[in-house]
């Protein structure tokens, strides 16, 4: 089939390099012509494993390709995906509609022949109809434009993995029936054929799925998280606490990692949006607990920077800190409201000489962050630390002999907001080791 992709992120360039791979012939269309001339020369803007590989497999034989212009997208298939960023509005709770809103405004005039448009991107229940409304609108041949809605689950660092193979497909439709839907079956007709579940819905039931799975998601975080509090407060241990929880196959050990809490470009603002548009339908009280799965998420950094403190004997001023991790998460490099990076600007602010080493995020870090210090090795970057904080899990963290890394350091004192270095190690290499949530 012919397909486009319109916008070109972390979801919208793993999209079209995924449907390439199962064998359709894809235009991916950006606004941004830096991101367009990288992803045409085989190259993903940011890190995402597996992305460049498939970008270049395909790029090379022209069966995908990536364009800025509307009219080409428009003229070039009657399937469209978009895939365009919904952030947090500034200031506010909501979700920011305007690159959705404009991208199907830019189409829609375009749109001269029956179309099927595909919504990926998260947005708040109600606006699969606003969408339809600009069609209507705009589009030439009116209602021959249909608009099915499929959220999207991937997860960052596993991106190419979970869209070749999702654990499920949603789609949301006006209607039963309809002939998006037989197109959409056709599109991921490899993926459906090898056994993943498809559920077929209306449109808002479609778009709620993906804001109550991130809320579940950032809950089940946070409830570990606020379980790691109590066990700060009683001397108990999270960690192992997390473990014997996990057995219970009703709860399961998979998100329930305790530490530093989430961040990213999803989770945060998906919450966040979640609760005003609830606002917004008279339905607020149902998720006003996920205000507290918030401010759950924002107290451990807080813990992190008091747990500084008192490592630096009560003074974080003048201090020298190292900060291993910038990414919110381990193999990418997307700092959105990184955890780590959070921690790092609040010790600047209080004084700290803050340096800090990422394996793969220094670049957007340094851009984000100028005023921190980066040093592009995990050793080189503690040289006479008073501190060393561990703040996103890359593996190559616990890899490193904490002997080598005292070595260098001024003060062997570490705080493990990720508990995924040894205690024993650490503490035998003459450490002292503190972590969130452990005594
Ligand atoms: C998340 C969801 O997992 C995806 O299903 C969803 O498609 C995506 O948001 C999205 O809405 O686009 P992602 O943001 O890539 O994916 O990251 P996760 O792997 O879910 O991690 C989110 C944050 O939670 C990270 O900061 C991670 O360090 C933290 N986390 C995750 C924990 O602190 N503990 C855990 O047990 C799991």
């Amino acid at each position: 089939m012919k397909l486009t992709v319109i916008g070109c992120g972390y979801l919208g360039a793993t999209h079209a390099a995924a449907m390439a791979e199962l064998g359709h012939q894809v235009l991916g269309m950006d606004i941004d012509p830096d991101k367009v001339a990288s992803l045409n020369a085989g190259r993903a803007p940011f890190f995402e494993r597996d992305l460049d590989d498939l970008l270049a497999k395909h790029t090379a034989t022209g069966q995908l390709r990536f364009t800025t212009s509307y009219a080409e997208a428009a003229a070039f298939a009657d399937l469209h995906f978009i895939g365009v960023g919904t952030p947090q509005k500034p200031g506010e709770m909501a979700y920011d509609l305007t690159h959705l809103f404009t991208a199907v405004r830019q189409l829609a005039p375009r749109l001269t022949g029956p179309a099927v448009i595909v919504g990926k991107s998260t947005v708040p229940v109600g606006t699969a109809p606003k969408v339809i409304d600009i069609l209507r609108e705009f589009a030439p041949v009116g209602d021959q434009v249909e608009v099915c809605w499929n959220p999207e689950f991937l997860r960052e660092s596993y991106a190419v993995e979970d869209t070749l193979h999702p654990d499920r497909i949603v789609l949301g439709f006006t209607g039963q029936g309809t002939r998006a839907e037989a197109v959409i079956r056709q599109a991921y007709g490899q993926i459906i054929e090898s056994g993943t579940p498809v559920i077929v819905t209306d449109l808002a039931t479609s778009e709620m799925v993906k804001s109550a799975a991130n809320a579940f998601l950032a809950t089940k975080i946070s409830f570990i998280n606020a379980m790691a509090e109590v066990c700060e407060a009683s001397g108990a241990d999270v960690h192992l606490l997390a473990e014997a929880l996990g057995h219970d196959a009703r709860i399961g050990r998979r998100g329930l990692r305790p530490g530093l809490g989430f961040g990213g470009g999803c989770l945060p603002k998906d919450i966040r949006g979640f609760m005003a548009r609830a606002g917004e339908l008279g339905a607020d009280q149902a998720l006003t607990f996920l205000r507290e799965v918030d401010a759950i998420n924002n107290r451990r950094r807080e813990r992190m920077v008091d747990l500084a403190r008192e490592q630096c004997d009560g003074v974080i001023s003048g201090k020298r800190i190292t900060v291993w991790g910038a990414a919110f998460k381990p193999d990418t490099d997307d700092i959105r409201d990184s955890p780590a990076l959070a921690v790092a600007q609040a010790l600047h602010q209080l004084g700290a000489t803050v340096t800090v080493f990422d394996p793969k995020a220094l670049d957007n870090a340094r851009k984000a962050h100028p005023q921190l210090d980066y040093v592009d090795h995990p050793l080189g970057a503690v040289r006479d630390a008073d501190l060393l904080l561990h703040l996103t899990e890359w593996p190559e963290f616990t890899r490193l002999d904490p002997k080598a890394v005292a070595a260098r350091v001024a003060n062997p004192r570490v705080i493990d907001g990720r508990g995924t270095l040894d205690p024993v190690r650490w503490r035998a290499a003459g450490w002292t080791y503190r972590a969130l949530g452990r005594p």
